[in-house]
């Protein structure tokens, strides 16, 4: 199939269009490079072996959106393209509803001109609010509380709303957990600018020795240790998720949602403590107050996509913290 991924120089989009290439798709690319860069596209040439076709082009400029659409006729879309920092979200919250929603409006806009009848979206495991158990399943109460999880429930909520009149879209909604890891090559991966907000990507840093100690939040939570527990799920899982997703593309109009997870939760000691095995370095940390917005624990049910999509996730967290240390060391300082 032909597929337009948008944000695919991004973390989770570059992942995407290498195993999409593997399985003998055709992505183009169009990202405005905000928080990617253009050397990405020539790494994943080199993992693939194969020309990428990139637009650089955004989704609040229609029109340089609409050359894409022009130049090309789309099976589906693949819609990564957003702005993803929680706490930024909060102090910008006009910036996240104008790029998140205002942008997705555009491209619905662009699909529903050039009759492309699938999309992909983005969502996340944050429009589940605080869960009232785990694991969660698809058809939990959704609620959120920042800015971020809001242009994603909306988003939802808008994508839903398209399929009523047009019987003939298919909307798929992938909620995914906490994406950490890398291409077992080392060439591609997360490079969050300045100090992260993740774990995962915090841990590099005082693995690298540029920050001195992590800031463990909160060891008051009742999880077995008392530190948060969440779904740690290797990016190449998640780009297979997607994948495996495009089965249900062109199987009649409607929305079909799925938690990509692994279903296993870890704490935030299980994920230092494996990190250091892993890899052999040290991990200096300090326990914290509470960060706030938190919650004890979140963890899939990944039931519904093994069932429909024959997904599930493959790769084990030893893999996970050697893929995000490969990819972690090539980066220079
Ligand atoms: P990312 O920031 O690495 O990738 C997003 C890409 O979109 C970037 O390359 C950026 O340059 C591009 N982009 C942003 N605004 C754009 C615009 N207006 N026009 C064109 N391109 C634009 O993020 P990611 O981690 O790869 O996340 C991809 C998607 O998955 C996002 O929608 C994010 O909200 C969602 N998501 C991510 C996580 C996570 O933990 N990483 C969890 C759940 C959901
Ligand atoms: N944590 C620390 N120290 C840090 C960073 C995180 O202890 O420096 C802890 C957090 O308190 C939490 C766990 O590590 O218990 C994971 O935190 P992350 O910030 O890595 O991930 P979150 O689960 O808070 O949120 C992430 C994305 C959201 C997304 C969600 C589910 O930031 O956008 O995963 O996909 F919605």
């Amino acid at each position: 199939m032909k597929i337009l991924v948008t944000g695919g120089l991004g973390f989770i989009g570059s992942h995407t269009v290498v195993e999409l290439i593997r399985a003998g798709h055709e992505p183009v690319i169009f990202d405005n490079l905000y928080n990617s860069k253009i050397e990405t596209l020539d790494k994943i040439k080199k993992i693939t072996g194969s020309d990428v076709k990139f637009y650089k082009a955004d989704l609040l400029d229609p029109d340089s959106m609409e050359t894409v659409f022009k130049e090309n006729k789309f099976d589906a879309v693949i819609h990564f393209a957003g702005l993803k920092a929680v706490g930024e979200s909060v102090q910008l919250p006009l910036r996240y509803y104008e790029n998140n929603i205002s942008g997705t409006i555009n491209l619905c806009k662009l699909m529903e001109k050039y009759g492309c009848k699938n999309i992909i979206f983005s969502s996340s495991a944050t429009v589940y609010g605080a869960p009232k158990s785990v694991p969660i399943r698809e058809d939990f109460p959704l609620s959120t509380t920042n800015p971020y999880g809001t242009t994603k429930l909306f988003l939802e909520r808008i994508l839903t709303d398209l399929t009523v009149p047009d019987k003939d879209l298919k909307v798929i909604l992938l909620r995914y957990f906490n994406p950490i890891g890398a291409d077992e090559s080392g060439l591609i991966g997360e490079e969050p600018n300045g100090i992260p907000n993740n774990l995962m990507p915090y841990i590099m840093q005082v693995a690298r020795g540029i920050l001195p100690e992590l800031g463990v939040f909160g060891n008051d939570y009742d999880t077995p240790d008392g530190t948060g527990v969440r779904d740690y799920i290797h990016v190449t899982d998640l780009a297979l998720g997607h994948v495996a997703a495009l089965k249900r593309v062109n199987t009649g109009g409607g929305v079909d949602i799925y938690n990509l997870g692994t279903g296993t939760g870890y704490s935030v000691l299980d994920i230092v403590k494996a990190f250091e095995k892993a890899n052999g370095v040290k991990v200096p940390y300090a326990i914290k107050p509470r960060r706030a917005g938190d919650i004890a624990m979140c963890y899939a049910d990944p039931t519904k996509a093994k069932e429909e999509l024959g997904w599930e996730a493959k790769k084990d967290l030893e893999t996970m913290c050697k893929d995000s240390w490969r990819y972690a060391q090539s980066l220079t300082k």
